[in-house]
């Protein structure tokens, strides 16, 4: 049931900060400011060299977010590839180490073959799936759900978000483990991420100005997306969100990968969106935003007060978010993106919870 709204792409966007806040009611024991993992591991965090994840789409590009914050925060190297190319690489994964494997539907043919490699490895297998009846969550050594009820829209939204909230929990308890991570470090991340269902609260109230930018959006024919850190993942997230509903062509790509290319692309008919928080690499990201401003390129920012005043540089549009810790950021910065991928293809007239040529769930390879 779509209940007010048009479309379920805009029910489950409008969801997230009740379904992130039932994900976090699950993992954190928030009197405590401790993650509270709800199933012993069969593993020990303290005695892995790595982690390799792999998944598909938009659970993959949650997995490339959750590499930055293991390798951060616990200190854990991570190694990630899609399910399509690790399925067949023959990889070599060590006995006793561990496989951590995203998806919705827990159903992806490329990931549950990915899952049944790591297994035939002798790997611990950990899946963080939304639906705990599926294929993948009955075959892995552990199961850690997203709580976000049944996604309908084909465009993955607030599994995504949850995904996120799940590893980045997993994550914390992974820094404990290794002793990376001290109490007091663990209770100010557990109190960011406890603000973060308001800040997407918050963050939903730009709704209006996105409408009306996906307006300028609608008329390109390629758009770029740029971020570093972490919101180089969400770039990639932005890019493919946009072009699976609106058809039209977007790229995602690391800031600093610029001028390795794609700044040929650059003229004022290539809105260039730009990911970027105020945190340890938004003055790197600026000067990449100057290197576009002079090529008349013409730039939407998604960030903050703090970064919207220190550029300096004329934009297309600012869409400024709350304050939010550096790590929890890609949460928050989930809900700007969906929604001008959401309003450039509704003001495009395009079916956007049944996209051309798209599967909700791609069983077969
Ligand atoms: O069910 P899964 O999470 O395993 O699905 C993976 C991808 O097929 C999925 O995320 C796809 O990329 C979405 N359409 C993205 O919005």
């Amino acid at each position: 049931d779509k209940g007010e709204y048009r479309h379920y792409m805009a029910k489950e966007i409008h969801e997230q900060p009740e379904v992130v806040g039932r994900t976090l009611a699950h993992y954190v024991d928030m009197a405590a400011g401790r993650v509270m993992l709800p199933e012993a591991l069969p593993f020990d965090f303290a005695r892995l060299t790595r982690v390799y994840i792999t998944a598909c789409g938009t659970a993959f590009y949650a997995g490339l977010v959750a590499r930055y914050w293991f390798e951060q925060i616990a200190r854990l190297p991570v190694e990630i590839d899609v399910a399509s190319e690790a399925r067949y690489r023959e990889a070599p994964l060590e006995r006793d180490g561990l496989t951590l494997v995203i998806s919705q539907s827990g159903e992806t043919a490329d990931t549950l073959a990915s899952l049944r490699y790591a297994k035939s490895q002798g790997q611990h297998t950990l899946s963080v799936v939304n639906v705990p009846t599926s294929t993948i969550a009955r075959e892995s050594s552990v199961v850690m759900p997203t709580l976000a009820g049944p996604e309908i829209g084909v465009a993955s939204t607030k599994a995504f978000s949850c995904q996120l909230t799940v590893l980045l929990c997993l994550a914390i308890a992974a820094g404990r483990a290794r002793g990376t991570l001290d109490a007091a470090g663990e209770r100010r991340l557990i109190d960011a991420l406890i603000r973060a269902p308001g800040l997407m609260a918050e963050a939903l109230t730009h709704e209006g100005a996105i409408e009306i930018l996906a307006r300028e959006v609608a008329k390109a024919r390629d758009v770029l997306y740029l971020g570093r850190g972490t919101s180089y993942p969400m770039a990639l997230e932005g890019a493919l969100k946009l072009k699976e509903i609106s058809y039209i062509h977007a790229e995602g790509y690391a800031a600093g990968e610029l001028k390795h290319g794609p700044i040929a692309l650059i003229d004022e008919s290539v809105p260039v969106i730009v990911i970027a928080p105020h945190d340890a690499v938004f003055e790197k990201t600026v000067s990449n935003m100057q290197e576009v401003a002079a090529r008349g390129g013409r730039i939407v920012l998604i960030g903050d007060a703090k970064g919207a005043a220190e550029h300096g540089l004329e934009t297309l549009a600012t869409f400024t978010m709350p304050a939010v810790d550096a790590m929890v950021a890609p949460i928050v910065y989930a809900v700007p993106i969906q929604l001008l991928a959401y309003h450039t293809a509704v003001f495009m007239g395009k079916d956007v919870d049944q996209p051309r040529n798209l599967a909700k769930s791609v069983t077969v390879e």
